[in-house]
């Protein structure tokens, strides 16, 4: 798959997240020393940082197989069941949006992640009765956006926890460079920089925008991305320069005009612009958080002086 090929297989190809990495390189080859499979990871962050290509790349570094597989993509305690008993010894099992798996499978899971076995009820009613199986040791990588909608006792039975963090534009710039050069495309520094300012910390993004701004390049000039042509291109793609994008704007937009900048909850927000109430809360809020847009109080949203100057707005 194309998109699997921009991810790097490795811990030392991964850009950034210099933390995460640290941690991991030591639990990973403690574990290898150790002969035994990685304790279960939990994964966590706004989307689009790389918790999946960790999780190969965890795969990769412990040199096991990986079956990836999401939340609500997992129905039935039969479902799990088959994903399980299929594993490998050591294997990577990935389970994203984790917070979004139904709480009985939940309940299955804990005494797969704990004690490596599966207890699964045969038949209904008098005859039914409880049959142990036996599975071989795994790693659970879990992911989620938001770690608080975990239950505790998942949470605790998860051995390693890793926050990932925004990208800082000079990792993001490395990534650039790094895809358009699997793209085979030339891009100048300073249109890398461009690229990774306007990402909003997010490599999915930064690699999205590079792909439509390499189409500018193919189609109005000879191939090559220079400063200029970025400009151009990401004025035409309505990416703003600090990269808010057409819904950030009509979320800022919405919360001054129409509610005096706020308190206003979410919910009401999201209706008002016709998007959902989750989508703001784990794709736009954190970042319009993070650059000090928008704030979080009990009484709902507020938009902060940097957004009205931002949009233009004069100071309430
Ligand atoms: N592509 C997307 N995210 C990346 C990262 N963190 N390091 C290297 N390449 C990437």
């Amino acid at each position: 798959q194309f998109e699997l090929s921009l991810r790097p297989q490795r811990l030392a190809q991964y850009i950034g997240q210099h933390k995460v990495k640290d941690n991991l390189r030591i639990f990973i080859d403690a574990a290898k020393m150790r002969e035994e499979s990685l304790d279960h990871v939990l994964l966590y962050g706004p989307p689009g940082l790389g918790k999946t290509t960790l999780a190969y790349v965890i795969a990769n570094e412990m040199n096991v197989g990986v079956r990836m597989t999401s939340g609500p993509a997992i129905e039935r305690p039969g479902d799990l069941a088959a994903i399980l008993s299929a594993l490998e010894p050591g294997d990577v099992l990935f389970i994203d949006e984790i917070h979004r798996l139904p709480r009985a499978i939940e309940e299955v899971l804990y005494s797969a992640m704990e004690d490596f076995c599966l207890d699964i009820v045969v038949g209904k009613g008098p005859e039914a009765r409880t049959v142990r199986l036996d599975l071989p040791p795994f790693t659970l990588v879990g992911a989620t956006t938001r770690a608080g909608a975990l239950s505790a006792p998942l949470r605790d039975r998860f051995g390693v926890l890793l926050r990932l963090e925004y990208y800082d534009d000079e990792s993001l710039a490395e990534i650039v460079s790094r895809s358009a050069t699997l793209f085979d495309v030339t891009i100048d520094a300073e249109a890398a920089g461009e690229l990774a300012r306007r990402s909003r910390g997010t490599p999915r993004i930064a690699n999205r925008l590079l792909k439509r701004v390499r189409d500018y390049a193919q189609v109005l000039s000879d191939g090559a991305i220079t400063h200029a042509l970025a400009n151009q291109a990401l004025e035409l793609l309505q990416v703003d320069p600090l990269g808010l994008d057409h819904i950030d704007h009509k979320l800022m937009q919405c919360l001054i005009e129409r509610f005096n900048g706020g308190p206003a909850g979410v919910d009401t927000l999201a209706a008002s612009i016709g998007e959902e109430s989750m989508t703001i809360e784990d794709v736009y809020e954190p970042y319009l958080m993070q650059i000090g847009f928008l704030q979080r109080t009990p009484r709902g949203r507020m938009a902060t002086h940097l957004a009205y100057d931002h949009f233009g707005y004069e100071q309430p």
